[in-house]
C-alpha cells in the first residue's frame, strides 16, 4: 500500500488548477444510463472513485471510452440493472444508479452498501423517495430489488434526522425524470452537485426547476437524450488546497476556484485571520480565480457543520486541522455525520490538543505539531493528515493513502508544485509487519 513521506516546513507558493468534482461527477455517470444517446462528460479527473463507477456502468453494459478528463457513455436498451456487491463495497456511491436504472428499465437491483468508516449510512430516505414515485421494493440476500411498470410523478419528503440527502436527492431527481406527471421533492439537498446534475440532465431533455433550493420540480418527459457536458469544479479539492496555502503561511492561487460554492469556508478562514482574495470578475459562473495568504497567526473560531451552503462536513478535518495552529480554543461541532472524528487520536499523536465530547471537539491551540506516523481512515481524514504533515516540525509519514487517492487526483504532486516536500512510497515494502494485506484493509467504503 503507498504512503506518503512528507518534510514539514515548508512555505507553499504558486499557482494551481481546481480538478472537476468527483461527487458531481459520480450520479452525473449514473445519469448517463437512462440517455439514448452519447453522453459526454468532460474535466473528470482519474480518480480512483471515478474508474470504480466506470467499471460498474461498464458491468451494466455502458461503453465507455476514455480521453484523458473526457469520459464518453452510450447505454443500450439491453443493459443489466444488477448492481453486484463486489462492486457498490468499493464505493458507496455506487447506490447513485439504483433511481438511473429503476427509471430506464421499470427494476434494479442493487446490493445495499453497509455503513463505513465516518457512520452508518442509512439509504431508506432514497427508498422511500422511490417508493412514493411507485416503486416497489423489497430486500433479497443483502440486495435492493426496486420494481415499477411506469413510476408516477408524486411530492416527495426528503428531510431526514441529518436534514436532506445527497445522494438520494439525486436518486429520486433521476428516476422523477422518467416518470409520469410532475414530481415535486421537498427539502431536497440543495448542494452545488445536485444543480449540477439537474443542469446535465436539463441538457439532456428533462424538464427540472428548482434544483439548489429545498423545493424541486420535475416534469417528466419519456426519453432522455444524450448530452455534453463540464463536471464543476470541485469545492472540497478547492477548499483543501486553500487550506493548504494558510496551514504553511502559504501564497497561493487558485484558478476555477468555485467561490460562491465555498462562502462559508470562505467566511471562517477569514474570520481565523487567513486573506482570501478575489483577482478577477470574468470566469465562468461558478469560477473565479483566487488567492489565499497567511501569516499563521491564527484567531481561533467556532464552526458547524450543516447541509449546503452551511459548512461542508467534508472540510470539516481539513479546517480542524488548522485551527490546531490558532492562538486559543476553537470549537468544531459535526452535525451531518457526528462520528466523523478519525482523525482525531491521529492528530493527537503529533502534538494535537483536541478534546471530543460526542459531536462536538474542543481545539486547544498549539504552537507546532511534531511529525509521526499515522494512519489515514477515510478520505477527508486523509487530507487533513497530510495537511498536518506540511505543517508540522520533522517528517511525517500518512499510509494506507488509498483513501486519499479516492478523491484528490495525485495531491502529492499538486502540492510539491507548490513548493511542499511530499514523497509517495510503497509503505508494504518498508515495513510489512505492521500493515498486513488483507482485503479488507484494501477495501474503501466511504463517500
Ligand atoms: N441519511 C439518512 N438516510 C438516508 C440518507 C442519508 O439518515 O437515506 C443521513 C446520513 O446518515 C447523514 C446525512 O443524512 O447523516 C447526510 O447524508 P447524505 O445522504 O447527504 O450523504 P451522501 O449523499 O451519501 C454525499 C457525499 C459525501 C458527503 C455527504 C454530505 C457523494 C458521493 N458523497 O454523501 O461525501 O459527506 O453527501 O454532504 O456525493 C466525501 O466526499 O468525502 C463524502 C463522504
Amino acid at each position: 500500500m503507498d504512503a506518503f513521506r512528507i518534510t514539514g516546513g515548508t512555505r507553499l507558493n504558486g499557482r494551481i488548477r481546481v480538478d472537476g468534482s468527483k461527487n458531481a461527477a459520480l450520479p452525473e455517470m449514473a445519469a448517463a444510463l437512462m440517455a439514448k444517446g452519447p453522453v459526454q462528460l468532460r474535466g473528470l479527473p482519474a480518480l480512483s472513485d471515478i474508474d470504480n463507477m466506470a467499471r460498474l456502468m461498464a458491468e451494466l453494459g455502458c461503453q465507455i471510452e476514455r480521453d484523458g478528463q473526457d469520459l464518453r457513455m452510450v447505454t443500450s436498451d439491453d443493459g443489466s440493472w444488477h448492481a453486484r456487491y463486489d462492486i457498490v463495497r468499493t464505493m458507496r456511491a455506487s447506490i447513485c444508479v439504483l433511481g438511473p436504472l429503476l427509471a430506464r428499465y421499470g427494476q434494479a437491483r442493487v446490493a445495499m452498501p453497509g455503513g463505513c468508516a465516518i457512520g452508518d449510512r442509512p439509504v431508506d430516505l432514497h427508498l422511500r423517495g422511490l417508493e412514493a414515485l411507485g416503486a416497489r421494493i423489497e430486500l433479497d440476500g443483502g440486495d435492493i430489488i426496486a420494481r415499477a411498470d411506469r413510476l408516477r410523478g408524486n411530492t416527495v419528503f426528503l428531510g431526514g434526522p441529518f436534514g436532506s440527502t445527497v445522494l438520494g436527492t439525486a436518486n429520486v431527481m433521476c428516476a422523477a425524470t422518467l416518470a409520469e406527471g410532475v414530481t415535486v421533492i421537498e427539502s431536497a439537498a440543495c448542494e452545488p452537485e445536485i444543480s449540477d446534475l439537474a443542469v446535465m440532465l436539463n441538457s439532456m431533455g428533462a424538464s427540472i426547476t428548482g434544483a439548489g433550493t429545498p423545493r424541486i420540480t420535475i416534469r417528466g418527459c419519456t426519453e432522455l437524450s444524450g448530452c455534453d457536458h463540464r463536471v464543476m469544479p470541485d469545492r472540497i479539492v478547492a477548499g483543501t488546497l486553500a487550506i493548504a496555502s494558510a496551514i504553511t503561511n502559504g501564497d497561493v492561487t487558485l484558478e476555477d476556484f468555485p467561490l460562491d460554492h465555498l462562502l462559508a469556508v470562505v467566511d471562517r478562514l477569514q474570520a481565523t485571520g487567513v486573506r482570501v482574495q478575489r483577482l478577477d470578475e470574468l470566469e465562468p459562473p461558478g469560477r473565479c480565480t483566487i488567492k489565499v495568504t497567511s501569516e499563521r497567526r491564527l484567531k481561533p473560531v467556532l464552526f458547524t457543520t450543516q447541509p449546503y451552503p452551511g459548512f461542508p462536513t467534508d472540510l470539516q478535518a481539513q479546517m480542524m486541522t488548522l485551527l490546531c495552529f490558532a492562538d486559543g480554543n476553537s470549537i468544531v461541532t459535526e452535525k451531518i455525520f457526528p462520528d466523523r472524528f478519525l482523525h482525531v487520536s491521529e492528530l493527537t499523536r503529533m502534538g494535537a490538543q483536541l478534546y471530543r465530547q460526542g459531536g462536538t471537539v474542543v481545539v486547544q491551540g498549539v504552537n507546532r505539531l511534531v511529525g509521526a506516523p499515522v494512519m489515514a481512515s477515510d478520505l477527508r481524514g486523509s487530507a487533513s493528515l497530510v495537511l498536518a504533515g506540511l505543517a508540522a516540525e520533522g517528517t511525517t509519514t500518512v499510509s494506507r493513502i488509498y483513501h486519499l487517492d479516492r478523491g484528490y487526483k495525485d495531491l502529492e504532486l499538486q502540492l510539491n508544485s507548490l513548493g511542499a516536500d511530499i514523497e509517495r512510497f510503497n509503505a508494504d515494502a518498508e515495513d510489512t509487519a505492521e500493515t498486513p494485506k488483507t482485503e479488507s484493509t484494501r477495501t474503501s467504503s466511504a463517500t
